[in-house]
């Protein structure tokens, strides 16, 4: 069966037909999936009984793989999955819940903030690549915001605003949105702010668009209060429903998305069911490069920075 795209978000995302990717992609269909995600930036797959494997070399053939170290409070004996998996499931590595007042558990509630993945890294995320092992009876939606058209709806003086602004993100700034502050010493280090340009341009649609995540808590030569008010401002803009398609899950569900054209979030649903969801995740590129007087220090494995051609 040939591959079919059909439009399903108001301006962006699309359902996928015709594609097995528990087998090994032609080099045709890998070009296929890459152009669709630059016109659609989400793509959802149906019906993929995906073990991790299979998952891993789906996404090993579209790039290389961000691993996930040191970007969660599981310690490394804790982890369920491994590192070639970012977990955001609510499952200790035993498969059980994690309790209402885990660490873990509060820490990943983070998710439920409008974010792009890995933009508190110095080279974040390109493609993020989630499947549904199991799902809750209800809740737990995934929302997705179109960052290009929310770009080209910002008026000319915002545009020439934003030209050019360098933010600083950090997991410590999203989580202080949700009272979470007790970091120890080594998660402050560890979570120390990376920068990354306001602006972005696609390399392939050479589209515009807003590079805002709930990691962002300031703007370079900005004052913090002004640059958090700003963000927000452009994030409440962004978030507008005709820039937003909600995804409600089903098991066997792979939902990708490209972490420079949108931004995503989670959504509540019971705290006591599990919710089993496996991200695998393409490395991007830097955006700018770190330093400069401003910048906090930086512990080494955030710092070593390839400038952006
Ligand atoms: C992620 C994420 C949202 C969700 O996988 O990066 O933010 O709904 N997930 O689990
Ligand atoms: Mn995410």
């Amino acid at each position: 069966m040939a591959l079919t795209l059909r439009q399903i978000g108001p301006c962006f995302a699309a359902e996928v037909d015709g594609l097995d990717l528990t087998r090994p992609l032609s080099a045709d269909e890998v070009a296929a999936v890459h152009a669709g995600m630059d016109r659609y930036a989400v793509l959802v797959f149906h019906d993929q009984k995906l073990d991790d494997e299979p998952q891993l070399a789906f996404t090993r053939s579209l790039g290389d793989i961000e691993h996930a170290i040191g970007t969660s409070l599981r310690a490394p004996d804790e982890l369920r999955l491994p590192t070639t998996f970012a977990d955001v499931s609510n499952l200790d590595k035993n498969q059980n819940v994690f309790a209402r007042d885990d660490r873990r558990r509060l820490f990943g509630l983070g998710n439920r903030l409008w974010h792009s993945d890995s933009s508190f890294k110095v080279v974040p995320a390109k493609y993020s690549i989630l499947h549904a092992r199991s799902v809750p009876s209800k809740g737990g939606n995934t929302e997705f915001a179109y960052m290009v058209a929310a770009y080209d709806a910002l008026d000319a003086e915002t545009k020439a605003e934003v030209e050019g602004l360098v933010c600083e993100h950090s997991q410590i700034f999203s989580r202080q949105q949700l009272g979470f502050t007790d970091f120890t010493d080594e998660e402050r280090a560890r979570f120390a702010p990376v920068r990354q340009t306001l602006v972005r341009t696609h390399p392939v649609t050479k589209r515009k668009s807003l590079y805002l995540s709930s990691h962002a808590g300031g703007i370079v030569g900005w004052p913090v209060p002004e640059a958090r008010f700003f963000l927000r401002d452009l994030v409440e803009h962004a978030t507008q429903r005709q820039f937003v398609y909600a995804h409600s899950w089903r098991v066997g569900d792979l939902v990708m998305w490209d972490n420079r054209q949108t931004m995503h979030r989670a959504r509540p649903f019971p705290a006591h069911e599990p919710r089993d969801m496996r991200r695998t995740t393409l490395m991007g590129d830097a955006t700018v490069e770190q330093g400069g007087p401003e910048m906090a220090p930086q512990p080494p494995h955030v710092r070593a920075v390839p400038a952006q051609p």
